[in-house]
């Protein structure tokens, strides 16, 4: 089966064509518009600005997807229809609505939260297929979910943040570190130039956040605090600009020792064997191996699964293959009925 995925729900305008047979999800072809250069200079998305861009990008994707995959032909479209921004959504969905009822083919509609799930199943990671139950960790600039998963379509929230993102946290904390957009990689950098210099520093670390809510004894996170207590650590260091790499690699340190200590505590609460990162902010080489060397030594027989780095961040591979597991079983959406969904809760879309 040849599956379309459209992503827009940002400010990537995504298009990729997989090729499915089994359990195996082949990517034939990726393509990414990204507008981070754009968004850049106001130091984060501008959705109209975004908007425009989406429709400016969405045919040209989709027409070097689909050359690039060497296809005349899909099966099938799968679509973000939410949960993002109102009016990036909807140029992917009625370009898929358009295509669908221009070539008859049958769409799919994915949750974004959903599809970052499945950037876990592409290729070359097609052996970690239907190892359920799982435990996901979500972690992108809107979300952040620990996931119970007990087949494909089947999702139960353990916990997610009750204020804001794991990414989001990570970009506010590079704005106030006048670091720029987008701020994860460039904290991660500053973090990384930290280690290099000054790791382990002699007197340990000078500068000490708060790990919120590591303790609370339930799967939600928070932190919004963590970054108005880096706010007031930098208010208080008439030094701060010189010690940037230095507060980067705390604030990195502090929201990936909550991310994983959450985790553990929660595959151990419900004996999972079977871990999988997920989101924007599991391109973080930080929580990548801390996450991997706590599973390794905390929870015995269990595999950590991560996508690769490409497939972390907004991509449309990872929407064509969780659409792929619906379209399988026919579970479709009629093109006219596809909706864009800004606030969409449920996991699986239809
Ligand atoms: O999943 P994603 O591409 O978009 C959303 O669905 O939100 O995630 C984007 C988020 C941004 O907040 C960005 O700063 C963060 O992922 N991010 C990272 C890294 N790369 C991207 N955060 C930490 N470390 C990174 N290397
Ligand atoms: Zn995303």
């Amino acid at each position: 089966m040849i599956i379309l995925g459209i992503e827009t729900s940002c400010d990537e305008t995504a298009a990729s064509v997989v090729r499915c047979s089994g359990d195996k999800i082949e990517v034939l072809s990726n393509v990414v518009a990204s507008q981070i250069e754009i968004h850049k200079k106001y130091g984060g998305v501008v959705p109209e600005v975004a908007a425009r861009e989406h429709v400016l990008n969405i045919l040209p994707a989709v027409d070097e997807a689909l050359k690039k995959a060497k296809i005349n032909s899909v099966d099938a479209i799968a679509a973000t229809v939410g949960p993002g921004l109102i009016t990036s959504l909807l140029t992917g969905v009625e370009t898929a609505k358009a295509l669908a009822y221009a070539w008859r083919v049958p769409v799919v509609a994915v949750n974004h939260i959903e599809g970052h799930i499945y950037a876990n199943w592409l290729a070359p990671n097609a052996k970690n297929n239907a190892r359920f139950p799982a435990l996901i960790l979500t972690v992108s600039g809107g979300h952040t979910m620990l996931v119970l998963m007990s087949g494909h379509g089947k999702y139960k929230v353990l916990g997610q943040t009750r204020d804001d993102a794991a990414g989001e946290a990570f970009d506010k904390a590079a704005q106030l570190l006048g670091l720029g957009y987008p701020g994860g990689p460039a904290i991660a950098a500053e973090a990384e130039k930290f280690k290099v210099e000054n790791f382990p520093p002699a007197g340990g670390l000078k500068v000490d956040l708060p790990r919120p809510m590591i303790n609370s004894g339930d799967f939600d996170f928070s932190f919004s605090g963590l970054k108005t207590a880096l706010l007031y650590a930098v208010k208080s260091d008439k030094n701060w600009k010189k010690k940037i790499p230095e507060y980067a690699a705390e604030f990195q340190q502090a929201v990936v020792d909550v991310l994983v200590e959450k985790t553990i505590k929660a595959a151990l609460k419900y004996n999972i064997k079977n871990i999988m990162l997920s989101g924007g902010v599991a391109a973080n080489s930080e929580l990548r191996n801390k996450l991997e060397s706590a599973v390794a030594r905390k929870l015995s027989g269990a595999r950590l699964h991560v996508p690769e780095l490409a497939y972390c961040t907004d991509n449309a591979a990872m929407i064509a293959a969780a659409g792929y597991f619906y379209a399988k079983i026919k579970d479709f959406t009629p093109w006219k009925k596809l909706k864009a969904d800004a606030n969409l809760e449920k996991m699986k879309a239809r």
